[in-house]
């Protein structure tokens, strides 16, 4: 096994922390970029040229020249939403299908799990992406799920329709889903991709960079169940999702925003209301990328984000959109008390990033977590965003 270095990009709040920007900026480095978990839940908005890209299902080293893009065991993959991204990528000029790679243990999405979240109430209840990600993990962990090796198989249609059928069955009342077009013209996009066995393919290379989807707050097991997703967004999805040992792990570069969001919903201890979370909202462009809900808003929570660091072993944190908070004159950071009576700190606010008072509220970060705060993001475009602490031995620069 050649596989020496597994370096990891997680979110450590409740998803939309900027990781897609992150694993931009860091993806030249490597000769392969893997998600690891979730689905076409997730929305990584990057900018590229001036020009908004929103990546569901590819993982954000696409825009790279010889990285490969890997989508790993761990991940739920939706056929139709692969097509059109491909398409949506071609359209910009880009070659997709030579970068893609895909895990054969990777199970599929199929349109009766999208329907299965509108004629349940549970997604609604959760306040879901309604992508079908909880019932797809559902199935995969029933064991009736639908791994993306059986594309091959000579009765892999005969299988789609059975699941398809044991779902609609149980809402006979409801006008069943149709298995589209789009669906098998995306399953036959997968049939000319590569599809290999992940814990052969991925130790042929020195490195990878691994993508976490969603965040900390949003695990299965880690998170605020059950108002959460439906897989491991946290270190240990990585392992399970990629089939590669602890030793690989390298860096662990853990994504914040300066305050916190969350899309859905579920609890959220520091959240704002009224016109301190209009203001952020609009400031921050708080709009779900996949969904284009308004995000709740709020001041980071650094009890959360501490226990966040801790369960992953964060080594390097990135500060994303403290510009959004520029002209306040105070920022507030929860430093301790309960949930629901939760203890701020008041900081002084910044009116650039070059002001000390900005300055200030990192090492504050800094010394609260005991983590360093390794890269700063300044703005939405590629280029936004420095490393403030110099590397120290490793190849990421
Ligand atoms: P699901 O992943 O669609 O099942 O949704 C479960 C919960 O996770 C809901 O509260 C969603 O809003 C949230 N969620 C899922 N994916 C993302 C994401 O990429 N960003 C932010 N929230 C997400
Ligand atoms: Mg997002």
């Amino acid at each position: 096994m050649r596989l020496s270095r597994a370096d990891v990009v997680l979110g450590l709040q409740w998803g939309d922390e900027g990781k897609g920007k992150i694993v931009d900026a860091l993806a030249a480095h490597y000769p392969v970029v893997a998600r690891f978990q979730g689905g076409p839940n997730a929305g990584h908005t990057l900018y590229i040229n001036g020009q908004k890209v929103v990546l569901h299902q590819v993982p954000s080293g696409i825009f790279h020249e010889g990285v490969y893009c890997f989508i790993g065991d761990g991940v739920v993959l939706d056929p139709e939403v692969l097509l059109t991204e491909v398409r949506g990528l071609q359209a910009l000029g880009l070659s997709p299908t030579e970068k893609l790679v895909i895990g054969k243990g990777a199970h599929l999405i199929l349109p009766v799990h999208r329907w299965l979240e509108t004629v349940s109430a549970e997604g609604e209840k959760i306040g879901t992406t309604r992508r079908g990600i909880g019932p797809a993990y559902a199935d995969r962990y029933a064991r009736r799920g639908i791994p993306i090796e059986w594309i091959d198989a000579s009765d892999f249609s005969e299988r789609v329709y059975a699941l398809h059928e044991y779902h609609t069955k149980r809402f006979p009342h409801a006008p069943p889903p149709e298995i589209s077009a789009g669906f098998w013209e995306g399953i036959e996009l997968l049939r000319r991709l590569p599809r290999v066995s992940t814990s052969e393919w991925l130790p042929q290379f020195e490195s990878l960079l691994a993508e976490g989807s969603q965040g900390t707050m949003l695990d299965i097991y880690a998170g605020t169940y059950p108002y959460v997703t439906s897989s491991h967004t946290t270190i240990a999805g990585v392992l399970a999702g990629l089939s590669i040992p602890p030793q690989v792990i390298g860096e662990v570069f853990g994504v914040t925003k300066a305050y916190a969001t969350r899309v859905g919903e579920g609890p959220f201890p520091t959240e704002v209301f009224g016109e301190e979370a209009q203001w952020l909202q609009l400031r921050g462009n708080e709009r779900g990328s996949t969904t284009g809900r308004l995000r709740r808003c709020g001041w980071l929570d650094l009890v959360a984000l501490r226990y966040a660091v801790q369960i992953n072993g964060v080594t390097r944190l990135t500060l994303t959109k403290a510009d959004v908070l520029c002209g306040l004159p105070t920022v507030k950071v929860r430093v301790g008390g309960s949930d629901t009576a939760p203890q701020y700190e008041t900081l002084q606010g910044w009116q650039s990033l070059e002001e000390e008072s900005f300055h200030d509220f990192v090492k504050f970060v800094e010394n609260f977590l005991n983590v360093p705060v390794w890269g700063i993001s300044t703005g939405p475009s590629r280029e936004d965003w420095y490393v403030r602490t110099p590397s120290h031995g490793t190849h990421v620069s």
